[in-house]
């Protein structure tokens, strides 16, 4: 089977191959659509067999639950035991948006789609399109990235289509999505919510409207015993094909050490990538450079994180080299895919601040 692609924008909705995904959905196939922070691979959320056509599209291991995404408030109650009070809190301060919010699950959700779990996590997505989508699907639509499993999130539908245009029935194709990183996930199934996946809505955000808010012990990496909440960040996502090591220190430190290990490789007869800003490019004299954004603009590198990675992928490199990331806003999202595409590989350099 080979995918239909519609192109359509958010200001521009085709009417017709919305209700025509609807359809397809309904009927229990699957649809990819653009959402304001990666593509989704759309199946209907209260149907055990879409689950599984999901499942099987990604190759996805059966025990990562999916998101049930929503397209307004009151689909919410249905699907949801309880709604904790500092949840509506954050409904109303972030839906529609790239929130994700973890509760004890109603009878209406099946288990397939809930990789077996009590609680399902829902998201209410601001992209017009997705909406439309889901609410001509019925109103609940789950979603994974669009991704096969193991590979970088798609940003755009070029990259779900290398992945999945044989394995699904529809590409709505949006243009290139605005934020770039999968949503900010909370769980609300303990007494003080916890941060189970970093996002552009940052802790602080969190912790401004809601006080305590904490982080997965999970995603600390310091204690390997401890092993994250939600099951699929435990995985090795966004591996690129070369071996990705990420390079600390001060600028001047970091462009020495990375040229320094270039220079190595190619003795030894490897080519190497750069993961580059457009602050630091022009000092990067061999292998392969390519620009993630700028440090001035930080969402530009958010942006952009997995392009970068799926071009390498393209490329006869067997090493990556990339700065790190520790942004004021973003940083922690982008570290937190940036070190899971490295596998944890990070080497500091330059002398240690007294
Ligand atoms: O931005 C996003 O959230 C995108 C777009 C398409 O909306 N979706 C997305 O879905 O990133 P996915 O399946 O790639 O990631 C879902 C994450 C996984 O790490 C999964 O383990 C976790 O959410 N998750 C889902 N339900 C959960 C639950 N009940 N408890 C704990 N973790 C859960
Ligand atoms: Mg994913």
């Amino acid at each position: 089977m080979k995918a239909e692609i519609v192109t359509m924008t958010a200001k521009e909705i085709d009417q017709e191959a919305i209700a025509r995904g609807g359809e397809i959905l309904k009927k229990g196939g699957l649809v990819a659509f653009p959402t304001e922070t990666v593509y989704g691979l759309g199946g209907n959320a209260l149907d055990p067999m879409a689950s599984k056509k999901i499942y099987a599209a990604k190759g996805r291991p059966s025990d990562n639950p999916l998101i049930v995404h929503i397209a307004e408030l009151k689909a919410l109650t249905p699907i949801v035991k309880t709604v904790p009070e500092k949840a509506k809190i954050l409904a109303e301060k972030f839906w529609p948006g790239p929130l994700t919010m973890i509760f004890e699950k109603s009878d209406l959700v099946p288990l397939e789609t809930t990789g077996g779990l009590n609680s399902v996590a829902v998201r209410y997505p601001s992209d017009p399109i997705a909406a439309q989508l889901i609410l001509a699907a019925g109103g609940y639509v789950a979603a994974p990235s669009a991704n096969t499993s193991g590979r970088p999130s798609p940003t755009t539908a070029q990259h779900v289509e290398e992945d999945l245009g044989d394995a699904i029935d529809m590409i709505i194709d949006g243009g290139p999505v605005g934020i770039g990183l999968e949503s900010t996930i909370v769980d609300f199934t303990e007494e003080v919510p916890v941060v189970l996946r970093p996002g552009y809505i940052s802790l602080e955000m969190l912790q401004e409207v809601l006080g305590d808010v904490r982080m997965d012990k999970g995603l600390i990496k310091s204690d390997s015993n401890v092993h994250p909440k939600a099951p699929g960040m435990k995985y090795r996502h966004y591996a690129p094909k070369a071996d990705l090591t990420i390079v600390e220190g001060s600028t001047e430190d970091v462009i020495n050490a990375i040229n320094q290990f270039v220079k190595e490789d190619q003795t030894n007869g490897l080519q190497a990538g750069i993961i580059a800003t457009e602050e630091t490019i022009s000092e990067y004299p061999l292998g392969i450079v390519k620009c993630i954004g700028s440090r001035e603009a930080e969402e530009t590198i958010a942006h952009n994180l997995y392009e970068v990675l799926r071009e390498f992928d393209q490329c006869q490199v067997s090493k990556i080299y990339s700065e790190a990331f520790y942004t004021p806003k973003m940083g922690q999202a982008i570290m937190n895919r940036l070190l899971k595409a490295a596998g944890h590989k990070i080497i500091k350099v330059g002398r240690e601040e007294e």
